[in-house]
């Protein structure tokens, strides 16, 4: 029977208990922002492996002969690899551990990154692709639980949106660097080979961090647990082991079924409709397809329209900047709920300049892309990836995290394939009036489903779900 340290229920602050001196206070902080900086570099691999396809796909048209079905396979078999990836993504961080998981995924990266760059001759271009999408699939997951199981609550919200702010300067520097290499007329190989770069950083990176206290301590590895919180404040420290102490008291192997007896079915609903509804309001059109887009409402030069998307690109990275700097004290839902209503208006405006078609389509559409984005990056974009990764309890969370990231590349994967089809069939108007459907059915989910979790812990959230939806505490300040 292993022991702690750490009184289960006193909170009377002892002497070293008082709040730390500034200097440590800030040491404390700088800790904990680097190791959030690490993981995100798996969110950073996501944004660049996926956005890297838009340029690259012009050149690989080029050089393999591509029809257009091919063209769609290019794109989409990284997905399919991001779906196996997270739905088994969740097995193989509760087996090995989240820390070395990651350190696997962070090889995987360099690897495939190597290996699609090399490839010679397309059908190997696509394995590597989906292998690649693996390590897509499973990080795109694991980066933010990783930081959330290690962030102080305070904390969290901005650090797993800081995944976030990393997937989508991966997404904004992957279209730069297509723009250069194509400029530079080399092709499409160095744009898929840089990405090996940041693959062996998180690799080294995560050599040098530790497991996370709550998967420690669910291995019943306790005194490694509250070794790994010295990156916390020492009162920090004891209210995590508290908190972990309770959360895992009751740790065994989570089947599907638990979810519905143990009362998280709420918690997991509230996850795959976030997933779900994340993709469905369309957002990687504009990822996967603006230069396309902007094909589409004259900027015939390819040159303009890369250069436009790269705007996009800037932008989206610039406004979930902003995100992640006010979320934890402007709350989940107020983002979540603005950022829908300003989706909603922005696809209106887009159906709406594309049906009339005026001499200056072109801008107009920039100035609507510009808004959509803007109102994705503030909710939508990060405020899934932090809730599904912390709505789950510890015993639940990596099989949750898991569930609502397959959703959600699964409904990625259904968008990216049909938007060029949709276009054609039902025309760009009403395509986008679709997109502004379901952001009104988005908006209808999340003011009755989601529960604003700022300043909770993940404890307090897990009682939250099985409470039947009630808080315990009323809202802390
Ligand atoms: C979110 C979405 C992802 C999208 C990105 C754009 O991370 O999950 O699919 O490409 O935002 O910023």
């Amino acid at each position: 029977e292993r022991t702690m340290s750490f009184p289960h229920s006193s909170r009377t602050p002892g002497p070293e208990s008082l709040m730390p001196p500034t200097r440590t206070r800030k040491r404390y902080a700088t800790r904990v922002y680097i190791i959030a900086l690490i993981a995100a570099i798996g969110g950073f691999l996501f944004g660049y492996d996926t956005g890297v396809i838009s340029g690259a796909l012009l050149f690989l048209k080029r050089d393999f002969a591509l029809t257009n079905f091919q063209q769609e396979l290019a794109v989409s078999s990284v997905l399919v690899g991001s779906l196996i990836g997270a739905l088994v993504g969740g097995r193989l961080s509760d087996w090995l551990g989240r820390r070395k998981a990651l350190i696997c995924m962070g090889l995987l990266f360099a690897l495939g990154a190597l290996l699609t760059a090399s490839a010679p001759n397309f059908s190997l271009f696509l394995l590597w692709r989906v292998v690649l999408g693996f390590a897509i699939g499973v990080s795109s997951f694991l980066a933010p639980m990783y930081i959330a199981e290690t962030a102080p609550p305070a904390l969290r919200g901005g650090l797993v949106a800081f995944d976030q702010l990393l997937i989508t300067a991966g997404i904004a520097i992957s279209y730069w660097i297509d723009l250069a290499f194509a400029n530079a007329g080399m092709g499409w190989r160095p744009m898929l080979a840089v990405a090996a770069i940041p693959g062996m950083g998180l690799l080294i990176g995560m050599l040098f961090l530790t497991e996370t206290p709550r998967w420690l301590a669910k291995q019943g590895r306790w005194q490694e647990a509250e070794q790994a919180l010295t990156h916390l404040s020492v009162q920090e420290r004891r209210e995590e082991m508290v908190a972990i102490r309770e959360a895992v008291r009751d740790t065994h192997h989570v089947t599907l079924g638990e979810f519905a007896h143990s009362g998280m079915i709420l918690a997991l609903v509230a996850g795959i409709g976030l997933a779900v509804f994340q993709q469905l309001v369309g957002i990687n059109t504009v990822i996967y397809y603006a230069p396309t887009i902007f094909g589409f409402a004259g900027f015939h030069s390819a040159s303009v329209a890369i250069l436009a998307t790269s705007v996009v690109g800037a932008v989206n990275f610039l406004t979930t900047l902003v995100s992640v700097l006010i979320i934890d004290r402007a709350g989940r839902r107020p983002l979540l709920l603005g950022g829908l209503v300003g989706m909603f208006v922005a696809l209106v405006l887009m159906g709406s300049i594309f049906a009339l078609g005026t001499s200056h389509t072109g801008y107009l559409v920039l100035g609507a892309l510009l808004l959509y984005i803007i109102a994705f990056a503030i909710g939508m974009g990060p405020v899934f990836w932090l809730m599904s990764s912390e709505i789950f309890p510890t015993s639940f969370r990596a099989r949750g995290a898991s569930i609502t990231t397959f959703f959600n590349w699964s409904t990625n994967l259904l968008i990216s394939i049909t938007f060029l089809s949709l276009a054609a069939h039902l025309g760009l108007p009403v395509t986008f009036w679709l997109y502004a459907g379901f952001c009104v059915l988005a908006f209808l989910f999340c003011w009755f489903i989601i529960p604003e979790t700022k300043g909770r812990n993940l404890e307090e959230i897990e009682r939250f779900w099985k409470q039947g939806r009630r808080w315990e505490k009323p809202e802390s300040i």
